[in-house]
Order: C-alpha cells, then structure tokens, then sequence
C-alpha cells in the first residue's frame, strides 16, 4: 500500500480520515475513495467522470495539457511514422514491440482468423440495404457471441487471447461485409496473402468481376490512420467495453457495447459529423454564421471535431492527420480540394475566436480524418466504422488487461437520489 494519504474532514461530525493516494508512473496521482463510504456515508459526484480514474492500466498515457500521446511508453509520432497497424496492435497488447520473427507469426494468426463463419453472413440479409454500417456492425459483431459462446472459458489466459485475435481479425471483414451489404455487391473473401490493411480495402472494393489492385497511397494513409485511433486509455467506448466486461459477459458483446458507445457524435461519430458540417457551411463566407451558431448557448450545433474532454491542447493526432492530409491530396492531385480549404480556414477563424481561446478548444482527431478517408474514396457512412476496426485492438486489450486485473470487481457505481422519500399506493379509483 502506498504511503501517501490525503486527510479528508467531515465538517459535520469533524471526523477525520487518511485516504490513501495511490501514485501514477507519470501523471496525477489519484485519492482512493473506495473507502468513503463505509467511513462517513458519503458518496463521491462526479458525473461524467471529470475527476475519476476508473481503473489502473499500464496501456496508453496521455497528457492533455501538454498535447501527449504514448502508447505504452511510445510516442504516437514515432509508432505513426515508423510502424505497421498489425505491429502496434502486437505493442497494445503484449506490451513490448515484436521481433520479426514475433511479428511475422502474430501477422499469420491474424490474417487466418479474418475468415467469418458462412452462417454469419445470413446476418446481413435481415438488414435494409440502406442500413446504416455500424448499425449492422453492432448486431453481427454482437453475434459472435452466438458462435463462440460455448467455447469460451475467460479463466483461460489462451482463450482470451484467441477472443482478442479473433475481434481484431474479424471486424475489417464484417464492416467491409457491411458496405457490400448496402452496395448490394457480393462479400468479398479475406485474402491470406494481403496485408491486413490491404486485405481490407480489398474486401471493399473488389468485386468478382475483375482484378482489383489496392492503391499503395490509401494502403499507407490507412495504416497511419488505423494507428492514431488504435487506443486512447479509458474513453467512452473502452469505458463501455470495461464495464460491460466487469459482469463476466461475452466479450464479443461487450466489444458490440463499445461499438455502440463509439457511434454517438460526441465520441467516434463526429467523423462522420465533421464532413456532414463542412458540406453544410459549404463556403467560407458561411464560416462565421457557423461558429456564432456553435457559441450560442440555445442553439445545440456544436463545432464538430472540436474540443475533447483530456486534450487543452492542439490534439496530437489532430496535428499529424493536418499534414497527412496535405500529403494525400498533393499526391492525388487534388491539391484544390474546396473540403480541406474549407476546414482549413474554419480552424484558423476558430483559433483565433476568444470563446475557442478560453475553453482551450482544438481540432481533435475527427476533424481532418474525414477528408482524408473520402479522399480516398471511403464513403462518409464507413467512416465511423474505420474508426471501430482500428479501434478494436483497444478495446480488447482493455479487456485483457481487466480481465488479470486482481482488483477487477463489477462496476457499480453509486447515486444521488432526488426522488420522491415514500408515498402510499392508492387504489386506482381514488387517483386524481
Ligand atoms: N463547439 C462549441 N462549443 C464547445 C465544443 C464544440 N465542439 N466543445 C465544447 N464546447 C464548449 C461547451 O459548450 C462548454 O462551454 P461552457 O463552459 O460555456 O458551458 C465548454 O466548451 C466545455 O465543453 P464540455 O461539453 O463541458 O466538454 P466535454 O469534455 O464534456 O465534451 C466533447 C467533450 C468532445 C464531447 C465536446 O468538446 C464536443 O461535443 N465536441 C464536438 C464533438 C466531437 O468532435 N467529438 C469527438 C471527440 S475526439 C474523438 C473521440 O472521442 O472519438
């Protein structure tokens, strides 16, 4: 137990206590107030969790003041300029970077388990073709649980590890699944001689009819992308996820939980949001229109990709995406992209706006993803759906990390009651 405590006064009964503070490697350190309750009676308030760590993890560290992003101990800079998505899912979930020969072998496991069972894909003829894709995200990854349910004993430490590979195999196939789906094109095959990136934009875009090559540029742009979206420690879906978890269900439906999560606009739908605002405004004469409308307290139009619950900084992902976004459309040509111009100046005109100033609002990571998907020819319904798959590796090594995690209870948290105290129940006829 750590030494350190904080002295905490009931000013009502003027009773004391030490409550431990349990420190962080890097970081603040967090008072421990599980132990409130039974001393005083009092619950802690923190809706939203503003102020609560949920859990130790040695996962993902970030720093919003000073804009840091590190996945265990790696800078994201680094991981996006150097690494392949399969090796930094490889780093989230056993910790170290692999050697090639760990790699090569990861990769295999991996690839072979994109394969999706026939009986799944009956799933998808249930769904409109006009479904939207993480609606039908949501159902079929939550159907796993039907497929696997029997053969999953979570006290086994391989087993959990098979989970973990099977969701992060498994979900570039159903989503790319999904927008055939909407398409009303034939599914695609997972291909064991593509990389996992290339393997995806394959069972998008290819169709029976003819060769399909995988452009290098969307391969390249994509990994990166999947990357910066890979983990980001105890946000709302991973949060989800956890909590899900902690009752001992499946994990395939505690992964459909977060995916869930992850679809409202104010956590990984705003990528979809950001291209659907900017289409909106449609000009930069509009811009100001637009940000007075995100100032008015009475009006909801928010600035999507703007702000963040940790970042009071430029979003680290943010300020790498602006420059592959530059990149990707100078090597498409489409150095004259009105979208970009557009976001572009829309950033500008915010940053220097007092009310962006004072709240310490920035582009976060969904701002520039958007333009760069559509650039290469993702449509605006997969977008959030991206984000899922490259987010699937998070959660499941939260998931794996909750899941050893000695001090792992349910979670439950508490309230405050501002009902009614007790009332007597009245015969129907003498209600008014
Ligand atoms: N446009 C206008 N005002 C904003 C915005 C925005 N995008 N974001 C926050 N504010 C204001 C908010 O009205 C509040 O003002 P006041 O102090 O006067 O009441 C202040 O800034 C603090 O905002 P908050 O809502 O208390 O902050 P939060 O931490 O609860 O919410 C957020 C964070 C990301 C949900 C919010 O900034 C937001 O809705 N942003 C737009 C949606 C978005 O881009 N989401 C993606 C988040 S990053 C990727 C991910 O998580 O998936």
């Amino acid at each position: 137990m750590n030494a350190k405590t904080m002295l905490l006064t009931d000013p009502i009964s003027g009773r004391s206590v030490n409550l431990p503070v349990r420190d962080s490697t890097i970081g603040p350190a967090a008072v421990d107030v599980s132990g409130l309750y039974k001393e005083f009676g009092l619950f802690t308030y923190d809706p939203g969790f503003v102020a609560t760590a949920s859990c130790s993890s040695s996962i993902t560290y970030i720093d919003g003041e000073a804009g840091i992003l590190r996945y265990r101990g790696y800078p994201i800079e680094d991981l996006a300029a150097k690494a392949s998505f399969l090796e930094v899912c490889y780093l989230l979930l056993y910790g170290e970077l692999p050697t090639e020969t760990v790699l090569t072998k990861f990769e295999r496991s991996i690839t072979h388990h994109g394969l999706i069972n026939e009986a799944l894909k009956n799933f998808f003829n249930g769904f409109h073709h006009n479904a939207h894709p993480m609606a039908m995200l949501i159902g079929v990854v939550g159907s796993l649980s039907a497929f696997y349910h029997d053969t999953l004993d979570l006290s086994t430490p391989e087993q959990r590890e098979l989970a973990a590979h099977r969701v992060i195999a498994k979900l570039p196939t159903i989503a790319a699944a999904a927008y055939k789906h909407t398409r009303g094109e034939p599914f695609i095959y997972p291909r064991y001689d593509m990389r996992y990136v290339e393997n995806f934009l394959h069972m998008m875009f290819a169709t029976p009819c003819e060769q399909y090559r995988v452009s290098r540029l969307a391969e390249k742009a994509m990994n990166l992308l999947f990357i910066l979206h890979a983990d980001h420690e105890q946000n709302a879906s991973t949060s989800t996820v956890r909590l899900a978890a902690s009752s001992g269900a499946n994990p395939y439906a505690c992964i459909a939980a977060g995916i869930t999560s992850l679809w409202g606009k104010a956590h990984g739908g705003a990528n979809e949001e950001v291209l659907n605002m900017l289409e909106h405004i449609g000009s930069v004469e509009h811009i100001e229109t637009y940000i007075n409308k995100a100032k008015d307290k009475d009006d909801p139009f928010r600035l999507m990709g703007f702000g963040h619950r940790v970042y009071k900084h430029y979003d680290p992902r943010a300020k790498i995406l602006r420059e592959v976004c530059h990149r990707v459309l100078n090597e498409l040509a489409d150095t004259n992209n009105p979208l970009f111009e557009l976001a572009l100046r829309l950033e500008e005109i915010a940053l220097q706006d007092e009310y962006f100033v004072e709240r310490k609002l920035y582009p976060n990571v969904d701002f520039y993803s958007g333009i760069i998907y559509r650039a290469l020819g993702i449509p605006v319904s997969m977008f959030t759906a991206m984000f899922a798959i490259a987010r699937s590796v998070g959660w499941m090594t939260h998931w794996l990390e909750m899941m050893e995690d000695p001090e792992q209870r349910i979670g439950r948290p508490r309230q405050v009651y501002l009902g009614h105290t007790l009332r007597t129940y009245q015969p129907i006829g003498k209600r008014q």
